[in-house]
């Protein structure tokens, strides 16, 4: 568990995400008393309102029915449709020369070792490596989960490793989005109240547009009174990446977010995934084992000992296992 994330998460709101991913209720009345004083809507950005992720997006052969085109085709994987990467325009995260040391003297373990990294936005990137090379990590220090050792994060222009407790929190409220192996929904709560949560604890309403889009092309609009022990693993999933959306956060940060779900699940998910990045440009960040998963980003990091060692652009499942390999 990562020790320093106790005293660094606790939000305005009360509510707080663990390393893990963990997320925890505000104390009784709080979170109410927050979504009283309510700021403006957002307004329903172009790219959320009239898109259906169903539409037009590769599906593969296995894809259950929620991720299916309506005329059932079966396009190339998404690997073979490469998305406009758009060169010159700044880093939407970056990392430059971070160093993570968990622990002092004898026990210290380097997680990350001078690494330095930039991600564009509107990409969506795979990190892979062996078990303990550090990918957790680094997820973790660019969302602002975990704090650095040295070196410096910075997320849409703002370096977050200068930034107070108070708006580090803020940060990791309002502008980034997490998707974890173990859903970590919160079981008391519905569906819709659980993708509505980060939202409601801020004090935000939410964009009806795009909740009604995501609701819908996550195929949850049946769900949404049930509780997460009432819903499958993956729609559980499919519930998590809505409350990773539904912020419109800058990053989504997915930390093994297939590791729990069986392949056909894998790999709608994977192609929703995609289909967010193609159409509306959201820039994904993703954990995985799967040299198959990591096919449906635009860029697979390698890591090994806390360092970056190789940066695969439009990953063929044979090219990653190659260079995991070594
Ligand atoms: N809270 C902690 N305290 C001490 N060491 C830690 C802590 N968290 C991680 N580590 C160590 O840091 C290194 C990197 O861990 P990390 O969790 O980032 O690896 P990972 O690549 O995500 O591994 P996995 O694939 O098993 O999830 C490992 O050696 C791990 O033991
Ligand atoms: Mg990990």
């Amino acid at each position: 568990m990562f020790e320093s994330m106790s005293e660094n998460n606790e939000s305005e709101s009360g509510y707080s995400y663990s390393a893990n991913g963990a997320l925890t209720l505000p104390a009784p009345g709080q979170a109410a008393r927050r979504a009283s004083t309510p700021t403006p809507a957002k307004q329903v950005s172009p790219a959320h309102a009239p898109v259906p992720l169903r539409a037009a997006s590769p599906v593969r052969a296995a894809s259950p029915a929620w991720a299916a085109t309506p005329q059932k085709t079966v396009a190339p994987p998404p690997s073979t449709v490469p998305p406009p990467i758009r060169m010159g325009t700044a880093p939407i995260a970056q990392a430059v020369n971070v160093v993570k040391v968990y622990g002092k003297g004898d026990t210290a373990v380097t997680a990350l070792d001078g690494l330095s990294v930039d991600f564009q936005p509107g990409t969506f990137t795979a990190i892979m490596g062996p078990s303990g090379s550090g990918k957790s990590t680094l997820m973790h220090c660019l969302a602002g989960l975990d704090r650095v050792t040295s070196g410096e994060v910075i997320l849409d222009g703002q370096d977050i490793t200068k930034l107070s407790d108070r708006k580090l929190t803020a940060v990791r409220r309002d502008q980034v989005g997490f998707v974890f192996q173990q859903f970590n929904l919160l079981p008391t709560l519905t569906a819709l109240q659980n993708i509505l949560l980060p939202l409601d604890l801020a004090g935000r309403r939410a964009d009806q547009a795009l909740l009604d889009q995501v609701i819908d092309s996550l195929d949850l609009r049946d769900r949404l009174k049930h509780l997460p022990s009432e819903l499958s693993g993956g729609q559980q999933q499919r519930v998590a990446v809505a409350r990773a959306l539904i912020t419109s956060p800058k990053v989504v940060f997915a930390d093994e977010p297939t590791g729990a779900l069986d392949s056909r699940n894998s790999a709608a998910l994977l192609g929703y995934l995609r289909r967010c990045t193609d159409q509306l440009h959201q820039t994904i960040i993703m954990v995985t084992h799967d040299a198959t998963a990591a096919t449906y980003s635009d860029r697979a990091l390698i890591l090994s000992d806390g360092r970056i060692t190789q940066d695969l652009a439009r990953p063929d499942v044979d090219t990653v296992l190659r260079a995991i390999r070594g």
